[in-house]
């Protein structure tokens, strides 16, 4: 039987700003190590346990709230989780935290980016289609993203790479002894 206390890093932030690249980071790390892991990832979940649903506010509180139940469930089995999500509202993600510390700890991470800056890296075209009116209810465009106000790791992509923002995560993980630190000596992905 493994030891291995569950948590679940909750990556939130807008479309662009470097959740899921982070989040494969912090994953390919944390397997390095040999812990379990698990990533749910929107534009992945949305193709599936959620491909019925849009971009209302009720259909993306839906959204999270069955990804949600999935963490949980992953969480109680002592598997480290990822979740990539913009996940706007902060009242959902209230209650996704609550969810998730009844069976483990739940871990925020706020990927911070200007939306101007994600806007220009627009890796999936999306912004342009936004601003041109082709897409409605576009976040941090046309649809609200309310930033979350207690975070337990806050990166910012603008000014970081990605490596770096991973280090961070990690780094607040064994903090917080979460996982074991590295052993001295030992190369790490993350420089
Ligand atoms: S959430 O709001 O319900 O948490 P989620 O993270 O699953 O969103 O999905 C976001 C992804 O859906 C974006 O990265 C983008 O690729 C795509 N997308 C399509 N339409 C929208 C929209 N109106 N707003 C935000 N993202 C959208």
């Amino acid at each position: 039987m493994s030891d291995q206390r569950g948590f679940t890093l909750w990556f939130t932030g807008l479309s662009g700003s470097g959740k899921t690249a982070i989040a494969k980071l912090v994953e390919r790390e944390l397997r390095d190590r040999g812990l379990k892991v698990e990533r749910l990832d929107g534009d992945i979940v949305r193709r599936s346990l959620t491909r019925d649903l849009g971009f209302s506010k009720e259909d993306r509180d839906r959204n999270i709230e069955r990804v949600t139940f999935v963490a949980k469930l992953l969480t109680r089995n002592g598997v480290a989780v990822l979740c990539s999500f913009i996940s706007p509202y902060r009242e959902r993600r209230a209650k996704t935290r609550q969810e998730i510390e009844e069976d483990g700890a739940f871990i925020e991470v706020y990927v911070e980016c200007p939306v101007e800056v994600c806007a220009q890296r627009d890796v999936k075209g999306l912004y342009a289609k936004a601003f041109a009116g082709e897409i409605e209810n576009f976040t941090g465009v046309s649809d609200p993203y309310e930033p979350p106000e207690n975070p337990e790791v806050v990166v910012h992509t603008a000014q970081e790479t990605p490596e770096e923002s991973a280090a961070k995560v990690i780094a607040y993980l064994e903090g917080q002894g979460y996982i074991k630190p590295a052993s001295a000596g030992e190369p790490t992905d993350l420089g």
